[in-house]
Formats: structure tokens, sequence, C-alpha cells
């Protein structure tokens, strides 16, 4: 009899999620083992949940979304670890990869105490993994995890969209807040710099309007435009998120965020009355950062994560991460053990990655050379922006 391992994602989808799921396809094809896929998150290993034989040609690596399907079922909340793990047994399963973020790799370590469990990570708001050691010099070969499968097409998406949002905004005078995706940490946010973003707030640091309204008025004074990109995680002086719509709690608790971008703009108009109110615009990216085919980078990186997770079965690995690792020379994936990769606090809650505040110029708002310096191998050299109107070869004159 073949050896049978399963594979569930859960969690928020993002683009290469398909493309995890077909590396792990191809490489148990390889092997021989039977693949089972269990549908919607962890929701799929409980009783009614549903699964089937996953096989390679049923899964296109560049379409986005996941074909196994998504949800936030929190089983230590619904206290069914044991329910899941005899059902796993019951199907004779050896093996499970979870796909996920934080959440989905909350419930997994805690199910790895019991069960053999290999992770392949993915999260749009690449805050899974650990930042590079302490230091002026950055050694980005050290980070754990040197981005999650995911992130590089949703970020690809923010600079698309705010490098396009500049020529409206030019066209109008328009200072246009733009909210990005990443419940607690900058990383997309920090991004919209290739975008040619003005202001960057991301969620690391306390939002401070004054500060913020400053920023914006010396930038509007330089160009008459301005886009400021928000993370939809910041929080005020209090520690308070700042969303508009009723605080909702998803299965693990956290609020979710929401309409800050909204609350910026109307801080700002009080706060700058000389630039026209209806020159402020609100724009909240949503899914738009999450749908759609992957970026080929992040396509094959997910790819080679999901075969290697299932190499890591193979080999008899018990508890494992499929990770990627930046190298002199690129990418590559990386198996290392749970515990080098998941940090937990007293609770056994994931701790989450915030964006390396070195990546990050507070004062200007503005990503730093170390931040660049991070981007690079995803998005190459930071493009040159267009010349504000009165440095160029335009002689402007006025009827009087
Ligand atoms: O965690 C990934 C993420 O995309 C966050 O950036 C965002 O806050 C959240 O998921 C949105 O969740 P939902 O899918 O429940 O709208």
């Amino acid at each position: 009899m073949p050896k049978k391992i399963g594979v569930l994602t859960g969690g928020g989808d993002t683009s290469a999620l398909n493309a995890t799921l077909k590396g792990i396809a191809l490489k148990a094809e390889e092997l021989g083992f039977e693949l089972v896929g269990f549908m919607e998150g962890w929701k799929g290993v409980l009783k009614g949940g549903r699964y089937f034989t996953l096989t390679p040609d049923q899964i296109d690596e560049n379409y986005g979304g996941t074909l196994l399907k998504s949800s936030r079922t929190n089983l230590i909340a619904m206290n069914k670890l044991d329910e899941a793990i005899q059902n796993l047994k019951k199907l004779d399963i050896s093996g499970l990869i979870p796909i996920g973020g934080d959440d989905t790799l909350t419930v997994g370590t805690a199910l790895s105490e019991q069960f053999t469990t290999v992770f392949v990570t993915k999260t749009i708001d690449n805050d899974v993994g650990i930042n590079p050691p302490e230091g002026d010099a950055v050694d980005y070969s050290k980070m754990v995890n040197y981005f999650c499968p995911g992130f590089p097409t949703a970020a690809s998406r923010i600079i698309s969209a705010v490098r396009d949002l500049r020529t409206t905004a030019y066209s109008h005078d328009r200072v246009i807040v733009v909210e990005a995706m990443g419940r607690d940490a900058g990383w997309l946010t920090l991004a919209a710099a290739y975008g040619h973003a003005d202001l960057i707030v991301v969620p690391e640091v306390p939002y401070q309007p004054d500060r913020l309204a400053e920023a914006i008025r010396e930038k509007h004074a330089e160009r008459g435009d301005v886009i400021v990109v928000v993370s939809e995680g910041i929080r005020n002086d209090d520690g308070e998120l700042m969303i508009t719509s009723r605080a909702e709690l998803d299965a693990f608790g956290h609020t979710k965020p929401g309409g800050c971008s909204e609350i910026i703009v109307e801080a700002m108009k009080k706060r700058l009355p000389h630039i026209s109110g209806s020159a402020f615009r609100a724009l909240i990216l949503g899914y738009l950062q999450r749908c759609g085919s992957p970026t080929p980078l992040d396509r094959d990186s997910a790819i080679k994560a999901g075969s290697l997770a299932v190499r890591a079965l193979a080999d008899g690995m018990v508890n494992g991460v499929a990770t990627i690792t930046r190298t002199d020379t690129g990418i590559a994936p990386t198996l290392l053990p749970l515990e080098q990769v998941l940090k937990r606090d007293a609770t056994g809650r994931v701790i989450r990655r915030s964006l390396d505040l070195r990546f990050y110029d507070a004062e200007r708002y503005q990503m730093s050379a170390a931040g660049a310096g991070y981007f690079r191998p995803l998005f190459g050299d930071l493009p040159r922006r267009s010349l504000p109107l009165d440095e160029r070869d335009i002689s402007i004159c006025e009827i009087v």
C-alpha cells in the first residue's frame, strides 16, 4: 500500500497557494505517495470534513487562490485537536502538510505534538519567520524565511496600484491615502516605495496625525499631488486599532482591521485646510492584493517549498517547516526544524514577525537603504521617479 499523506490550506488565501499544492502533488507522485487534499483548512479534518485524492494534473500553479479552499477554523478554541488526529489516523494518513500563516501554524504546532507534521508557510503579510540578527550591517542570508510565499505577488500588486494611481493623482493634484493589508506587519506597505509612494505609514510605529499632516503639507508644497500608503493595522499612541466598522473578531480572536484610510483623510482635511477637501481620497485595496495569478518568482519558490515538505516526510522528518532562504546567488528553499522558525508565546500562539525597523526610515516615512537591500532580489533597484513640473524643461507662463 502506498504511503498516504495529507495537505490543507488555512487562513487568508494568496496567489501562490496552488503553486505550493502543485509542488507537493508533483513530489508526492514522484515518490509514490498517495496525496489526500482536505478541504477548507482545518475544517476538512473534522467530522463532516471533505477530502479527495489530489493529483498534479488537477492543479494549475498559475491560478491564484486555493483549489482546496480555505477557512479560519481554530481547532484549539473548538477543543477538537483529538478529533482531528483520530480522523487522520482513521484515513491512514501518516503525515500532514498544513500550508498557512501564523494562525494555521498555531493550530498545526499544537497538532504536531501528537502527529507527524511538516509545514509550508504562506501569508501575504510576510509575518512568519525571523528577522536578521541585530546590528548595523543586515545579513539577509540569516533571515529565517526571507519571504512567505504569497507575499511577493501581493507586494507587486500594491506597487503597481500605487504606480498607476500616481498618474491620476498628478492630473488632479490629489492627496490619496491608500490602505494596504498586513494586519500587524508593515512589509506589504513598505513595498509601496517601489510604486513611488510619498509617505509610508506602518503599524510598527504609532500613528501621529500631527506629524503626518506636516509631512503631507511638505510633499504637497513640493509636487502638488501626494500618495500616502498606510497599513490597515496602524494603531494610535494608545495602541488602539483605527477601524471604521464595528469591531469584528475572527476565529482566532483578532479584531479585523479596516477603514483607517478614511479616518486619516478626515483627520488630514481638518489639519490641512489650505488643501481643498475635495482633493483628498481614501482607497482600500482590499482583496485586489490577494487575488489573481502569482508572479513567476513567487510561483516557483512556492512550488519548490511544497516539494521540499514532501521530501522531508519521505526522509522521516517529524516536525519541520519548508522556508525560503536568500543566498548570494538567489533564493533557495530550506527545511528547518519547527522550533527554529516558529517562536511561540506562553499560550502556544505563534509569534508574528514584525517589519524589521532597520528597513524603515520613520523620520521620512520612507523605506531605508537596508529596506531597498531587502527588496532588491524581488523587485530590483528602485525605479527613478519623474521630476516635478517645476524641475522639468518646461517654461510655464502666466496670464496677467
Ligand atoms: O492575514 C492575511 C490577511 O490578508 C490580512 O492582511 C488581512 O487583515 C486579513 O487577512 C483579511 O482577512 P479576511 O480574509 O478574513 O478578510
